[in-house]
């Protein structure tokens, strides 16, 4: 009774996955100007993503992690994000690379981006795995995109449903009877 059993269909392979991570990587090195950069990933979604992706890429870097909630029940607007940080090393001046496992209305990144954006670091770049275009609710795009999805819940690669999931190697999309929903969690909230 494996996690897997859940999965109705498989979206991206770990092959696929694999081979794109290693692209986005080249493609974000190569953008970095920047002799370093500080890599601040989005947990606990992007945690599989970004082990993969820093390893790809040649820069020296530090990493430093976030954590954000929405707010239980709060409506939607920006402001509703809860941000755990614990800052240790001085963003001020740096070039920064934000990573998330998926840009869905956007509003996560884009909190997360004005956020980060009050420490005045010289530049900073986004990078998702996954964006669901049919979605998006901001203004903003993120720089570097691995794929683009339709809108369906997805999971596996370090997106959860409900905390469960994000051990599956691949991006898929699980059987109808496994998404439970408890009507306040999916009303308000993921992360
Ligand atoms: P946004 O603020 O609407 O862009 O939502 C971003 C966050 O919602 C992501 O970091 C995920 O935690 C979560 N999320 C959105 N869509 C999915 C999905 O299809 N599967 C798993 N998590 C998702
Ligand atoms: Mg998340």
């Amino acid at each position: 009774m494996g996690t897997r059993d859940d999965v109705e269909r498989v979206l991206i392979s770990r092959e696929r996955l694999a081979e794109r991570v290693r692209g986005l990587a080249g493609e974000i090195a190569a953008a970095f100007g920047h002799d370093r950069v500080t890599v601040v990933p989005i947990l606990s979604g992007s945690m599989i993503f970004t082990a993969d992706l820093i390893r790809e890429m040649p820069l020296k870097m530090r990493i430093n992690i976030i954590s954000v909630s929405s707010y239980q029940g709060a409506t939607t607007v920006s402001g509703d994000l809860r941000i755990n940080h614990a800052l240790t090393d001085d963003l001020t001046g740096e070039p920064v690379l934000v990573v998330d496992d998926i840009f869905d209305t956007g509003k996560t990144l884009k909190g997360v981006l004005e956020y980060l954006g009050r420490f005045r670091p010289a530049v900073m770049r986004t990078a998702v795995l996954l964006q669901k275009k049919a979605r998006q609710q901001v203004a903003m795009e993120p720089d570097f995109v691995g794929f683009q999805v339709p809108d369906e819940f997805v999971v596996g690669y370090g997106l959860d449903y409900n905390g469960f999931y994000r051990n599956l190697p691949e991006i898929g999309v699980l059987r109808p009877e496994c998404y439970r929903p408890s009507p306040e969690k999916t009303a308000a909230g993921k992360a």
